[in-house]
């Protein structure tokens, strides 16, 4: 049955470039996978339709899971017949801005090519794009600069090893709603940020990646989340510098020297939620 992985990435720069005519915004940023994930299975079945299940989160079965959406929106493209059956072991939290949805979706789509009647690339990947926009980046991972709405994604050569303490809060933000008060007022990206953060990272000197870090959806999701703006600003207190945040939060990131990464989580024990390790990956997941 083909099984894989399912990566959470982090944003290691975003920048919103401003609103478009459909409602989404235009971003610059840094995409960036990581050696933790979901795992997910998939299994073509004989009977039509597509079954979910989930261990490790409560998700719908229907169309509002990703994933089934994938699946589903997979087998009409590629005329399959009968249908799905999907597992998903749920390790990304919901709402955290570390793309666990849209991953599930990619690696079911990634999975789903792996069966007979494969679809072309260029249809794959228009089938991902309407499915969300990070769901493009996330069907090879690795390290990518999306523009667009995030959604038009250009591969960069594999960043060098370097470990990423993850912060999760215990809370969710919502996306649509963090992007809603971006509109408001768009903040000043630095300038030539986006190159600064490339250059940082091909370096692999973490306070330098750190440096070139910044996210226009930082300001508006503490704006939006008041549970946010505590958490980060106790995170800042504990670590002893500004923590990252990826995506639209909640969760932050700080990205250590190799050889302080377990002096970083010392400091930041008693910060609510939970810390993960993770690594820097090379793209294709699965
Ligand atoms: O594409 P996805 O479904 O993940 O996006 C969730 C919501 O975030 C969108 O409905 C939109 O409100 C907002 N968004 C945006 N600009 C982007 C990506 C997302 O405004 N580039």
């Amino acid at each position: 049955m083909p099984r894989g992985q399912a990566p959470a990435k982090v944003n290691l720069y975003l920048e919103v470039v401003g609103r478009r005519p459909d409602g989404y915004h235009d971003l610059r940023t840094l995409f960036q996978t990581v050696d933790w994930g979901d795992g997910v299975e998939v299994e073509r079945t004989a009977t039509s339709g597509v079954v979910c299940e989930t261990q490790g989160a409560v998700l719908p079965s229907d169309d509002a899971n990703l994933a089934v959406r994938a699946a589903r929106e997979w087998l009409e493209a590629a005329q399959a017949p009968g249908g799905a059956h999907v597992r998903l072991e749920k390790r990304i939290p919901l709402g955290a801005g570390l793309g666990g949805g849209s991953s599930d979706a990619a690696a079911v789509l990634r999975l789903l090519q792996t069966t007979p009647g494969a679809l072309p690339h260029d249809r794959l990947m228009q089938l991902a794009v309407s499915l969300g926009a990070d769901v493009p980046f996330l069907i090879e991972g690795g390290t990518a600069v999306g523009t667009g709405r995030g959604d038009v994604i250009e591969p960069r050569p594999p960043a060098p090893r370097i470990a990423i303490v993850l912060m999760l809060a215990p809370f969710p933000t919502s996306t649509a709603t963090v992007f809603g008060r971006v509109a408001e007022r768009l903040r000043r990206a630095p300038e030539h940020g986006l190159e600064k953060a490339l250059e940082a990272l091909a370096s692999g000197v973490p306070e330098k990646i750190r440096d070139a870090h910044h996210n226009d959806l930082a300001e508006a999701s503490m704006r939006a989340y008041g549970e946010m703006l505590r958490f980060a600003s106790t995170a800042e207190k504990r670590l002893g510098r500004p923590p990252c945040v990826t995506g639209s939060g909640s969760t932050l990131f700080d990205v250590p020297d190799v050889g302080e990464v377990d002096e970083v989580l010392a400091r930041l024990q008693g910060l609510q939620g939970r810390r993960q390790v993770v690594w820097a990956t090379a793209g294709s997941p699965s």
